[in-house]
């Protein structure tokens, strides 16, 4: 199988990051993780792009033109596939154009359900049953491009936020490599 040369987008806590990079690793996963981007220097999931020498870009996304420096450092590395993994910026159109059907984002509710942000809160308060994630593909709308996994759990009685979050980082886990596995399926 050839891999596809991959860039993952990240912002923070990068556990999505860590998960995809040791699913990778696995010589039938489709596919390679060659890039790394981060809209935050001191974003923590940079130590696993250090800690399995994948090559990290931050991008200061407050420069003039950073969409450029995006898509040439996509286009240094070959990049044909995106993740966004937690990354808590809105994608430019620019670069959505160069990359039409490539892009995918992981998102912590069952969309059309929560768009945006503080799902768990806005769950929560709303008195819902379920919770869970989407992995879609991204579109110039945010959190509204067409469904690829989706999955889900019941909501305790007892869960908080900090409770929710867990739980659905832990479909997550399984969630964004079934994707990505689903997509390249018939490659
Ligand atoms: C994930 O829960 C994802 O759904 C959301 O941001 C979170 C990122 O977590 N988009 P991590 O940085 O992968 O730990």
């Amino acid at each position: 199988m050839v891999k596809k040369n991959s860039c993952i987008f990240i912002s923070g806590q990068g556990s999505n990051l860590k998960n995809l990079i040791l699913n990778s690793r696995d010589n039938n996963f489709p596919i390679r993780i060659s890039l790394v981007i981060s809209n935050n220097k001191n974003a923590i999931g940079l130590i696993y792009a250090k800690k399995y020498k994948i090559p990290f870009v931050w991008i200061d996304t407050k420069a003039k033109n950073y969409e450029n420096k995006i898509l040439l450092n996509l286009r240094k590395y070959n990049i044909s596939f995106i993740c966004l993994a937690g990354y808590m910026k809105i994608i430019s159109n620019k670069v959505i154009r160069n990359y039409q059907k490539k892009i995918i984002n992981i998102h912590p509710s069952l969309l059309p359900k929560f768009k945006g942000l503080n799902t768990f809160d806005r769950m929560l308060k709303n008195n819902e049953k379920k919770a869970g994630c989407t992995v879609h593909y991204v579109n110039e709308k945010l959190d509204c491009g067409n469904t690829i996994v989706k999955k889900f759990f019941f909501i305790s009685k007892k869960d908080n936020e900090v409770d929710l979050k867990k739980k659905t980082q832990k479909l997550e886990y399984r969630a964004f490599p079934e994707a990505i596995i689903k997509i390249f399926r018939n490659s």
